[in-house]
């Protein structure tokens, strides 16, 4: 096992379900290999950050609004990064769109998770429940839930991981987001950064 655990940043929106996963998974030993060390939202007074703070774990808040442009944005989150000593970035439910500039920055050092089986329901107004209710009206019998790398194409970087989950009879948009969640995200996306931080570890 890697003598020094790899500090990560993790970006929210909103629940933090998926920053719960995380944590949960640190406090299991599943996440092993790195360590939350900062948590960063792009809104004010989001679930996730209760969930953080009751974690102990630093939070700051970086609005668009206060920075003012997109740039200034994405420089306020990259002092957070390298304040916090973070080595890789983990979107939690992170619905802000980053530049290519960023991306590039941190190229294979960004995750993400999305709450579909990609290439479909993926891209550019494919989030959150939408993404759910695209599933239902194509009338798929399979979604499911992908982690994967963030580059410069919306959804469109290295799969690390995915799982499928079945659709129901009855599904209503927010039950089968529910059970993406439950089945898949929370499942793959703690297991997918153990994998990546095991990965920077060993390359020390
Ligand atoms: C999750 O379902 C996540 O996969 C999705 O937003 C939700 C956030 O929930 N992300 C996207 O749609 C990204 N395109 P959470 O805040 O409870 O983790």
């Amino acid at each position: 096992m890697a003598e020094t655990k790899v500090k990560i940043a993790v970006l929210v929106s909103g629940g933090g379900t998926n920053l719960q996963a995380l944590i949960d998974a640190q406090n299991e030993g599943v996440l092993k290999s790195g360590e939350i060390a900062v948590v960063i939202s792009n809104k004010e007074g989001t679930y996730a950050l209760t969930r953080a703070e009751n974690a102990g774990i630093k939070t700051i808040t970086v609005t668009k609004k206060k920075t003012g442009s997109q740039e200034a944005f994405e420089e306020a989150i990259e002092k957070e990064i390298d304040k916090a000593g973070a080595e890789i970035i983990v979107l939690a439910g992170f619905l802000s769109i980053l530049s290519e500039k960023f991306t590039k920055k941190y190229e294979k050092k960004i995750i993400n998770i999305h709450p579909s089986l990609i290439p479909s329901f993926c891209g550019q107004g494919f989030y959150g429940l939408k993404v759910h209710e695209a599933a239902l009206a194509r009338g798929v019998k399979f979604t499911g839930a992908t982690v994967h790398f963030v580059n410069e194409i919306p959804d469109g970087g290295e799969i690390i991981m995915q799982k499928p989950v079945e659709v129901l009879e009855g599904d209503t948009p927010e039950i089968l987001q529910r059970r993406v969640m439950e089945q898949a995200e929370w499942v793959i996306l703690p297991r997918a950064v153990e994998k990546v931080c095991a990965q920077i570890a060993n390359n020390k």
